[in-house]
This record gives C-alpha cells, sequence and structure tokens, in this order.
C-alpha cells in the first residue's frame, strides 16, 4: 500500500507488505471467529457500488462491522446517487470523503479508482474498475492458496476462462509474480486471452506463462485451477459473448483429471462454468474463498488506519 493507504492495484504490493497483511487475515479469521474487536470503533466506511456486487460489498462491509465499525452504503451508486444527476465521480469522491473515513469503490470504468484517490481525503480501496483490476480479491485469492494449499512458491496456476476482462486474474497475475517458481497456464478462448502487458509484466518477474487450449490437459499438471465467469456485460454484442461463454466448464471428468492434492477457485458468481456436481468434492474451495473475503478484508481496513 502506498503512502495515504488506498488499494487501487495489485501492483503496489511488495512481498513482504503482501505476506504481512496475510499474516493479519490469519490473525483476523481468529477474531471473526470470537465475533470481532474494537479496532476500528467510530470509523465509518462508505461503499460506493456503481455495478453489481453481493461478494465483494458484503464481505468490506462485515469486515467493518466485526471490527467494530460503520458502514454506509450505496449500492446501484449509477442510479441511485446523484451520478444521475450528472455528478462527475471525482465530485461524489470529495464529497463523500467528508462523510466517511475511508472509501471502497467499484465502477465499471478502467482507472476509475485511480482517478478517485487523486482527489481523495480519505484512502480508496477498490472494489473493482471495469475490466481493469480487483486487487482485494486477489488478496483473499493468496490468502486461500496459503490456507488451503500450504504455500506460495512452486506453484502451478491454471487460469481459466475469460483472462481479458476478467479483472480478477490480472490482480492476482501481479501478486503471484512476487513468487518463486511460478508457473501460470492461460486455458482461455483465443478470443479473451490474457492482456499482453499482465504477461510481459510477470515474465519480467521471472513467472513462466504457457497456453494450453486443453482444459483436461492442464487440469492434469495444476495445483490450482483458477475458473472465471465470461464477463458478458463487456463484451461489444450478444454475438461475441456467445461465442465464447461455454467453452470451459469444469465438471466431474475434468474433476478426474485433477491432482488430489489441489484446488478449484473461483471468484463467483458463476454463470454455468462450473456444474454443480463439481462443488461436494473437497477440492472444489470456491465457497470457502468467498468466505476467506472477511478476514481479508477486516486485515486490509485495519492497516488503513494503521501509522506505519
Ligand atoms: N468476486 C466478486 O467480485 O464478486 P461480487 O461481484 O459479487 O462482488
Amino acid at each position: 500500500m502506498d503512502e495515504m493507504k488506498h488499494v487501487i492495484s495489485a501492483k503496489s504490493f511488495s512481498r513482504e507488505a503482501l505476506e504481512a497483511l496475510l499474516a493479519t487475515a490469519g490473525e483476523m479469521r481468529v477474531i471473526q471467529a470470537q465475533g470481532g474487536a474494537d479496532f476500528l470503533s467510530h470509523k465509518v466506511m462508505a461503499a460506493l457500488f456503481f455495478e453489481p456486487s453481493t461478494r465483494t460489498r458484503l464481505s468490506f462491509e462485515t469486515a467493518m462491522l466485526r471490527l467494530n465499525g460503520r458502514v454506509i452504503s450505496t449500492e446501484n451508486a449509477k442510479e441511485f446517487s446523484s451520478a444521475v444527476k450528472g455528478e462527475t465521480l471525482e465530485d461524489t469522491i470529495r464529497v463523500v470523503a467528508g462523510y466517511a473515513d475511508v472509501i471502497v469503490l467499484r465502477h465499471p470504468e478502467i482507472g476509475a479508482a485511480a482517478r478517485a484517490a487523486e482527489v481523495s481525503s480519505v484512502p480508496v480501496l477498490s472494489a473493482g474498475d471495469g475490466a481493469g483490476e480487483h486487487p482485494t480479491q486477489a488478496l483473499l485469492d493468496m490468502f486461500t492458496i496459503l490456507t488451503e494449499v500450504g504455500r506460495l512458491d512452486d506453484l502451478t496456476v491454471t487460469l481459466v476462462g475469460d483472462l481479458l476482462y476478467g479483472r480478477t486474474v490480472h490482480s492476482l497475475v501481479y501478486l503471484l509474480s512476487l513468487f518463486r517458481d511460478v508457473r501460470i497456464v492461460c486455458t482461455a478462448p483465443a478470443a479473451i486471452p490474457l492482456p499482453a502487458d499482465v504477461i510481459a509484466y510477470a515474465k519480467a518477474r521471472g513467472v513462466h506463462v504457457s497456453f494450453e487450449p486443453d482444459l483436461s490437459r492442464a487440469a492434469k499438471k495444476t495445483d490450482v485451477l483458477y475458473q472465471t465467469r465470461v464477463q458478458k456485460e463487456r463484451f461489444p454484442t450478444v454475438g461475441h459473448y456467445e461465442a465464447v461463454r461455454a467453452n470451459y466448464v469444469i465438471d466431474t471428468r475434468i474433476l478426474s483429471e485433477l491432482p488430489p492434492h489441489s484446488i478449484i477457485m473461483h471468484p463467483l458468481p458463476r454463470a454455468g462454468e462450473i456444474d454443480p456436481g463439481v462443488d461436494r468434492d473437497p477440492r472444489a474451495a470456491y465457497f470457502r474463498q468467498s468466505h476467506y473475503g472477511v478476514p481479508v478484508r477486516m486485515a486490509v481496513l485495519k492497516e488503513c488506519f494503521t501509522s506505519n
């Protein structure tokens, strides 16, 4: 995190800072199980969501409440905030920064969180900026891998599905790039590949990036099978979406190829790309992953208000 403790991009984390945050998240799991703690009494978090959300908004709100903070929230801010009257994002942020001690922002435009941070007098935590990044999702994804697989070095992570518009994978690649002997395998339709700049970032940091269009073959050799939803809302036409949406589905056949020690992750929501028949398998980690969002966001919020 930078001086103002904004969380805008996963690129801003060092390995040391990430490991410290994950350790705090481990402590927060214990505190959560005990019901909470008083760390953020009298602090107010504003949740400004200009796009739909279940997990990110509710887990941030839960995290704040578990730390005895308070929450003000605008769901569907595109229609139910003064944005509908033409207020700019910058003006909204300037105003809300006078009401709250931290702002959690989800917005459909790439770069919106950075724009908000430019004008905000309180920390801005990005909850996703269009097809750009989703840094706190990547933090909880790394916590999931560490908790479930037991390590962050020497991993094969297979990214499946919409790697172009799927902002969670961009942030995840940036965080994985902090670790040693990481192999990223891309299993994606040709129309929605991992962006070249994300690949270049990983390769420049020693990550081995490869491409395997056959999901069964990729599944055989992976530690983490990270499935994503094809992001219908970001495609130029429904036809472009329909052409790729059902390309890769994890079902019991794929499950039979996966090594016993591996896990299946998904940021959720899913829209048909993981068969519900997979859910009972202990390697299906995606619902546990969604639950880790609370302790990880408790750690992020606590860090916001901790002086260095
Ligand atoms: N993973 C995630 O961002 O889910 P929501 O869109 O429900 O917040």
